[in-house]
């Protein structure tokens, strides 16, 4: 017979839907967690905004605070999870927590997309771990992947659907007719959505998860600022519907590559992905990450983008780090990454794909000639078009693929063809993406 166990103490700074995975799967899967790191992790405190709101939970008395400080500064804790969301707060935290040379583990996204490079550096000089599997794409394990499993690898392109809320929105438009807001309110009611669904919604939760897949594959940070990102809030089931009928599945997709002056191309935009690619059938909750390595090839890693169990199993794998570093003398799974700069970025206007076009246009004569002459006018080719048939008198739809082009040769395009008088809507412009290793 072994001896007891060590016990680790934890102290887990918020319990949102995440933070109560934690709690809850800690419990239900220690033995396991006790036997395979031999070591028994136990959460200690608990930091919340009120005491009240967790009376069901069974959590045991004195457990419950509202200073997260009290996690800080409690000897017996060596470990903190951060898991309260925000920029503001959580960076205060998690700042606090390195200096008082805890380890930490976040699944903070927007955290690390703003602040990663300065708090990245701060845990290096403390020599503490920063751990943040959880912060991209739920419960894939996406960091360790692309740090330990591909570490061989130049990366050459990753590919993500790397947002559960929209992939659920989407697919629910898609399969079942739902209406974008019937469609996102089942998504905050699975507890897929942020707190705030804007940042699922409108791509910038994307595009936090495509900074930190950036620095991890380059060691670059991309500043957010320098990362062009677009939303679902605009897509309807006309666009839905058009691409379909062509072959093709909506998806909204992180693109992170470089260009061939090892310039960073990051964005996150809802594209038009083949449906024969695997990723067009990653349906509801599910993200997918293709990963390009110089030397494997090509990577496809899926599974829950979101949801309470499948994002806690990464802070689980976290923690499960974290105390081997600590108790382990060999233990060196330190969790950094290496860091250069902020990495020169390739502006979006010069990014290169394929596109859809849908405009909402008088029906009478002269008016593919007018748009087909501003393409041709700005060097772009005509793939194929389509304008379904209506009756005399009433406003068509005309959709467009359109051969590769800048961003922004296609940006000036799309705003004089928004000029011309017979043009009645908005158009609604979507890249097409091959999701190769290299666009082209
Ligand atoms: N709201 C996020 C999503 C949760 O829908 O993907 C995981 O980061």
């Amino acid at each position: 017979m072994s001896s007891e166990p060590k016990t680790v103490f934890v102290g887990l700074a918020g319990l949102g839907n995440v933070g109560a995975g934690v709690y809850k799967n800690l419990i239900r899967n220690g033995d396991i967690l006790t036997d395979r790191t031999g070591v028994r992790i136990k959460v200690k405190r608990i930091a919340v905004r009120s005491l009240e709101k967790y009376t069901d939970m069974q959590i045991p008395e004195g457990m419950l605070t509202t200073d997260w400080r009290d996690l800080v500064n409690d000897p017996e804790i060596p470990v903190i999870v951060e898991l309260i969301g925000g920029v503001t707060e959580a960076y205060d935290l998690v700042k606090t927590a390195i200096l008082a040379g805890k380890t930490v583990v976040t699944g903070n996204k927007a955290l690390l997309a703003g602040h990663g490079y300065e708090l990245i550096a701060l845990a290096e000089q403390e020599d503490v771990p920063l751990y943040f599997e959880a912060a991209v794409a739920g419960g894939i394990p996406i960091i360790k992947a692309v740090r330990e499993a591909l570490i061989g690898n130049h990366i050459q392109a990753i590919y993500g659907i790397i947002n559960g809320t929209t992939n659920y929105i989407l697919t629910r438009m898609s399969d079942a007719g739902l209406s974008y807001e019937d469609a996102l309110g089942e998504a905050q009611a699975l507890g897929y959505a942020e707190s705030d669904p804007t940042l699922d919604v409108n791509g910038w939760d994307a595009g936090h998860k495509a900074i930190i897949l950036a620095w991890l594959s380059y060691g670059d940070w991309v500043k957010p600022e320098q990362v062009y990102v677009e939303g679902v809030t605009h897509l309807t089931q006309t666009d839905l519907k058009f691409a379909r009928s062509m072959g093709y599945a909506v998806k909204l997709l992180g693109v992170i590559r470089l260009d061939a002056t090892n310039r960073i191309e990051v964005r996150v935009q809802p594209c038009l992905i083949p449906q024969t690619n695997i990723m067009a059938n990653v349906h509801g909750v599910m993200n997918a990450v293709a990963v390009y390595g110089d030397i494997v090839g090509e990577t496809l890693f899926y599974g829950s983008g979101a949801g309470q169990n499948a994002t806690s199993s990464s802070v689980i794998s976290d923690l499960a780090d974290a105390v081997d570093n600590l108790t382990n003398e060999a233990g060196d799974n330190n969790g950094f990454v290496p860091q250069g700069h902020y990495g020169a970025c390739l502006p979006v206007d010069e990014t290169v794909s394929r596109y859809y076009l849908r405009l909402r246009v008088d029906d009478r004569p002269g008016v593919i000639a007018s748009i087909s002459k501003i393409i041709a006018d700005h060097g772009i080719g005509i793939l194929s078009l389509q304008q379904p048939e209506v009756d005399p008198g009433a406003d068509a739809d005309l959709m467009l693929m359109l051969h590769q082009a800048t961003f922004g040769k296609m940006k000036q395009a799309v705003a004089a063809i928004a000029g011309l008088e017979c043009v009645l809507a908005p158009p609604v412009l979507l890249r097409v993406e091959s999701l190769k290793a290299r666009e082209g």
